[in-house]
């Protein structure tokens, strides 16, 4: 059965000429006589050569040249195999010869303080911390547990790490202090580096007094090594815990670099599956690398002169791959931002766009929503001329809210890099370039060197058909994990055992005509409504499309006649009222968007939706509380007060 997709969307927006023509991938283009896009993707099949001048593209200088570009033992990629490599001489050391005075990151603190670093500067700070560990008899493989917040220490932290040879494993200074632990234990970490707080939405979170809750308990930890951010009151352990500052005074500005295997792995980062247990995804420093910079460099044509901001926390994949190590690696500027979007006022972001002339703004949907329903009168206050181009990552962007991003941040001057990857992918892998005609709400098409397609469950192809089914990646990639932490079968069973040989990513999605994909949100979410397959992001995005609607949560409920129905939990924008009436014009709406049959059986308004820190709404909770059942595991919830609030609905 194949999953119905019953939304469609129409509009097409062309990229200016402008764009086209200073856009690096025109660049590339010219260089091999490519002449079309189309063309583009053909000659990228040869992955070999494709991923080798990718590597060329980007700068990567390897200690040893590699002897071989891929080697595919499935499930097991190798790429640039014998090549000898650290990621931080390119992010680092090399930068500190070619841009020493450049800014690395510009950095604002909630409270309104400025940091500028340069890569002068992060050269310096990096290899005092490398130093510092080395000192506490840290090496080559061992662990260390990262539980930082939006500060620059933050990028100091896992570069010092993977300069010595160490793998981070970076905890979201969102997550509690259970979590932390459950990731310190799988990861048998000897040190952590945590922070005594940080500032968010006006209040001091505290970090190192939570840690030490669960300290005791964590008995792989040696020492512990404290930031100091806010001054607020902690207890240090003698001979465990140690100032940053101390640490770091006396120590040589200078470390050498560890010559690793291009294989040699990077980091560790946690993210959480179909079951409770997270799993830790590995990453290596050579194809991470490569993966993660040539698709900044074309995605997101980063130049010289850009002021990149990614708005994503650096405790998830997102802000590994692009806040830290991609820019780095292309000598870019970063905006870094710590606390609250919305404070002190809803403008926050706007005006550090306009104080420090970012160029290109790479946010989530989520955000764009939020920032939809408080009204555009925020960003017209400032001047955003600046902007060049616009991306987004995390879900689905429902149409709506692309054409309000495109129109009221980007001006109707920027395109939108609607960008899907996964924690699993380390790069992004299915998205526009600069040149790329924008369908709003497709992710259009992968990037060139990566097959993906869509499979129906007999693992036939779908591509072109409209058709939903399971998205997939039918060849490695240089950025693809390499294995999950001490838990080959898991890793094997995950990825590679619905199709043979093919990775596949668990979501579902549909290839239109024009061969772009429109992904329908995970397969583990999806609807069975009357033998009908209907993606629950579908019929979300139907929701989000009334005028009423800021946002909703859609799940299944199972019922006798039709298998599933529908439930849906709806967040209404400023200045609308929660009536039967609007329920019914809500399902009038969806019918007419989608089809009678995704009309939801039930429809609850309610003020907010469980969400995690990065801003996904936990549907996996709505349908607990739906079906009565125990909520599982809800230490990652941003807002546990939702719960109460969902619950409240049904009653
Ligand atoms: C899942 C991966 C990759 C960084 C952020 C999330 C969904 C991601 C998109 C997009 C539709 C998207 C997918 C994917 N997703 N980007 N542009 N359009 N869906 O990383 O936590 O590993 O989540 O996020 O469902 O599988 P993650």
């Amino acid at each position: 059965m194949e999953i119905e997709s019953l939304l469609k969307e129409k509009r097409i927006f062309y990229p200016s000429n402008k764009i086209i023509e200073n856009s690096n991938i025109k660049k590339f283009m010219d260089k091999h006589g490519i002449s079309s896009y189309d063309e583009l993707l053909k000659k990228a099949k040869d992955l070999e050569w494709f991923w080798n001048e990718m590597a060329k593209e980007v700068g990567i200088e390897w200690f040893k040249e590699p002897e071989k570009i891929l080697e595919w033992n499935p499930p097991h990629a190798k790429w640039f195999v014998g090549a000898k490599y650290n990621i931080v001489y390119d992010a680092v050391d090399k930068q500190f010869k070619l841009r020493k005075n450049k800014l690395a990151y510009i950095w604002e603190g909630e409270p309104g303080e400025v940091r500028k670093i340069t890569y002068g500067e992060l050269y310096k700070e990096v290899n005092k911390l490398a130093n510092a560990l080395k000192e506490f008899g840290i090496s080559k493989g061992d662990r260390v547990t990262i539980w930082l917040p939006m500060i620059p220490e933050l990028p100091i932290a896992m570069l010092a790490c993977a300069k010595i040879g160490a793998i981070h494993s970076v905890v979201f200074s969102g997550f509690s202090e259970k979590a932390l632990l459950e990731r310190i234990k799988d990861a048998e970490s000897r040190i952590l580096i945590t922070a005594d707080g940080y500032y968010r939405g006006g209040n001091i979170v505290e970090l190192k007094n939570r840690a030490d809750m669960i300290l005791k308990d964590a008995h792989s930890i040696e020492k512990v090594i404290v930031y100091r951010r806010c001054d607020n009151q902690i207890k240090m352990k003698e001979g465990r815990d140690y100032w940053w500052d101390e640490i770091v005074a006396e120590q040589p500005k200078r470390c050498k670099t560890e010559i690793m295997d291009s294989n040699d792995t990077l980091f560790i980062l946690y993210t959480s599956g179909t079951t409770g247990k997270p799993k830790g995804v590995i990453h290596v420093h050579g194809g991470y690398a490569v993966g993660v910079a040539s698709t900044l460099k074309f995605i997101f044509d980063i130049k010289e002169e850009d002021v990149w901001w990614c708005t994503a926390d650096i405790g998830w994949i997102t802000g590994h791959s692009y806040t830290v190590y991609a820019p780095l690696i292309l000598g870019a500027t970063s905006v870094m931002y710590e606390g609250a979007p919305l404070y002190p006022k809803p403008d926050r972001w706007w005006e550090i766009i306009e104080k420090y002339d970012v160029s290109i703004l790479y946010t989530a949907p989520t955000a764009i929503r939020m920032f939809m329903r408080l009204g555009e009168e925020w960003v017209k206050k400032h001047d955003l001329s600046s902007l060049r181009l616009l991306g987004t990552v995390g879900e689905p962007i429902n149409p709506e809210a692309w054409i309000w991003y495109y129109k009221y941040v980007g001006n109707e001057r920027c395109p939108i890099m609607d960008t899907w990857w996964q924690t699993e992918t380390g790069m992004q892998m299915i998205s526009p370039l600069p040149i790329t005609p924008l369908k709003p709400g497709s992710a259009t098409k992968p990037f060139p060197g990566i097959e993906a397609d869509v499979f129906d469950s007999n693992g036939n192809s779908l591509y072109g058909k409209d058709i939903g089914g399971n998205l997939i990646i039918k060849s490695p990639w240089p950025a693809m994990l390499k294995g999950l932490w001490r838990a080959e079968e898991r890793y094997i069973k995950t990825y590679w055992s619905t199709f043979k040989d093919v990775y596949f990513t668990g979501d579902a999605a549909r290839i239109d005509k024009e061969g772009y994909f429109w992904i329908q949100g995970r397969l583990d979410d999806v609807l069975n409504v009357a033998g009908h397959r209907i993606g629950n992001a579908e019929v979300e995005s139907a929701l989000i499309s009334h005028p009423a609607v800021s946002e909703a949560a859609v799940v299944g409920k199972p019922h006798e006649v039709k298998g599933e129905v529908i439930v849906a939990f709806v967040v209404l924008k400023e200045g609308y009222t929660p009536s039967e009436q609007l329920k019914e014009e809500l399902r009038e709406h969806i019918a007419k968007e989608i089809g009678k049959i995704a009309r939801p059986d039930e429809i609850y308004f309610v003020d907010d939706l469980p969400k995690t820190r990065s801003g996904k709404i936990m549907r996996r909770v709505c349908r607990a509380i739906v079906l009565n059942q125990p909520l599982g595991d809800i230490s990652t919830l941003a807002n546990p007060e939702a719960v109460e609030i969902v619950k409240r609905a049904i009653e």
